[in-house]
């Protein structure tokens, strides 16, 4: 034996091979993640949603705070909570059954849509990773559940960041055919997407949550493709397809795609009615952007081309994660402002320490208390949030046609 294979030879009994290696580190960690997780979140523990002030209640209703005391001492509406200091607590089921009650004898206080209103599917989305797909897609999904909107959320990331906001860890809550892959898969064990969504603790918000198993849909794809009796099939309709069997039952949905230009996210922009694009202006300098645009135009015309839907209700780009006082931040503002105009959200989701913590322990700003923060950071940051889905929620209502 030459001494470079007795070298190799020694190498190899000294060193497991690296396939071993990874999968050995990668159970250590699984191992340790979940003993963490068991700890933060213990398995029977789930995930509930915090009562909300009275004045809270009454601003997600659009009523006055002087009203809901009237409403409540007449006794015709579920009675609050009281905490320590005695103040009213409403539960949003209980904000839902305000709403229900005043909506019986007065118009407009449900906003619930109309027979003549098409359900309204919101891709956010953006092959930049990192851009707020998921933290602006949780928020949206979230407000619009808040203000009494049918709502339904879709992880289409087999990273599954939509799903563990809401608790739900892909590892190891789902079982196989549990994500929306169940639903749009090509074969014999394709579901009915009803049996796949799961409620949350958000009282009218429902998830289809994800996990690696999505991935699967990008190593189909391209075989069924290349089948040519199974044109039927189509990648692209999938999505809508599968949406259509559960129409009835929702007002909004809000896909948070992948980050990148998969099967997934055509399949998603193909159903999506709207869509919004997520963009953190740092990532941004003048030279990429204009790549970046082409990179946007050329999935659009792939899905065009193929004979997806290319017509859109509202298209937005959303500037997220901003700090005003960055002067090359704002600088791209500006000039996607001046370039696009209206097509800019006109109020971004400013960087906020709020949003990223409440992040950390699996939480949206929504879920968090006033009281977790300085009043000034959270006033900052959910003021930002509700302004930048207030406007969408604006663009939803005036696609369906309703005055604004
Ligand atoms: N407004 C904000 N203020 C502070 N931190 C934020 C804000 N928005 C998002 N983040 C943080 O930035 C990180 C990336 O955000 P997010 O996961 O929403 O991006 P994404 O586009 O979904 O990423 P991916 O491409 O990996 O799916 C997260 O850690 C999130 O907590
Ligand atoms: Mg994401």
């Amino acid at each position: 034996m030459n001494s470079v294979a007795t070298h190799s030879l020694a190498r190899a009994s000294a060193v497991p091979s690296l396939t071993r290696l990874i999968e050995a580190d990668a159970d250590l960690l699984s191992a340790q993640l979940q003993q963490l997780r068991a700890r933060a979140f213990p398995p029977t523990a789930e995930k509930q949603l915090r009562k909300f002030m009275a004045g809270e209640a009454a601003k997600l209703i659009g009523i006055s705070d002087a009203y809901l005391r009237l409403l409540a001492s007449e006794g015709n509406i579920p009675e609050a909570e009281k905490n320590g200091a005695g103040r009213r607590l409403y539960s949003l089921e209980q904000i839902h059954e305000i709403r229900a009650y005043l909506s019986a004898n007065k118009k407009g206080y449900s906003p619930r849509r109309m027979e003549n209103e098409a359900l309204q599917v919101i891709a956010v989305t953006n092959f930049k990773g990192g851009s707020g797909k998921t933290t602006t897609a949780a928020h949206l999904a979230q407000y619009f559940a808040l203000r009494g909107y049918r709502t339904l959320a879709i992880d289409l990331d087999p990273q599954a960041s939509l799903s563990a906001l809401f608790g739900i860890q892909p590892e190891f809550d789902l079982g196989a055919n549990e994500t929306m892959y169940g639903a749009i898969r090509y074969d014999q064990q394709q579901r009915a997407l009803s049996d796949i969504i799961r409620k949350t603790y958000f009282t009218g918000l429902d998830i289809v949550p994800g996990n690696l198993e999505l991935q699967e849909f990008e190593h189909d794809t391209p075989r069924i493709l290349s089948e040519k009796r199974n044109r039927e099939q189509m990648f692209f309709t999938r999505i809508a397809t599968s949406l259509s069997s559960v129409d009835k039952d929702y007002d909004v949905v809000i896909l948070d795609c992948p980050p990148s230009l998969g099967y997934l996210t055509l399949s998603a922009l193909c159903a999506a009615r709207s869509v919004v694009v997520t963009i953190h202006p740092q990532m941004l300098d003048v030279a990429s952007m204009s790549q970046f645009l082409h990179m946007t135009a050329g999935l659009f015309d792939v899905v065009e081309k193929a004979g997806g839907n290319a017509e859109y209700d509202f298209f937005r780009y959303a500037v997220t994660r901003y700090e005003p006082s960055d002067g090359p931040q704002g600088q791209i503002v500006g000039l996607l402002k001046s370039l696009f105009g209206e097509r800019v959200l006109t109020n971004a989701m400013v960087k906020s320490a709020a949003i990223s913590d409440a992040g950390i322990t699996k939480q949206t700003l929504y879920e968090v208390g006033r009281e977790n923060f300085t009043r000034a950071t959270y006033d900052r940051a959910i003021e930002s949030l509700d302004s930048m889905n207030g406007e969408i929620e604006m663009l939803v209502k005036q696609a369906w046609g309703r005055k604004t």
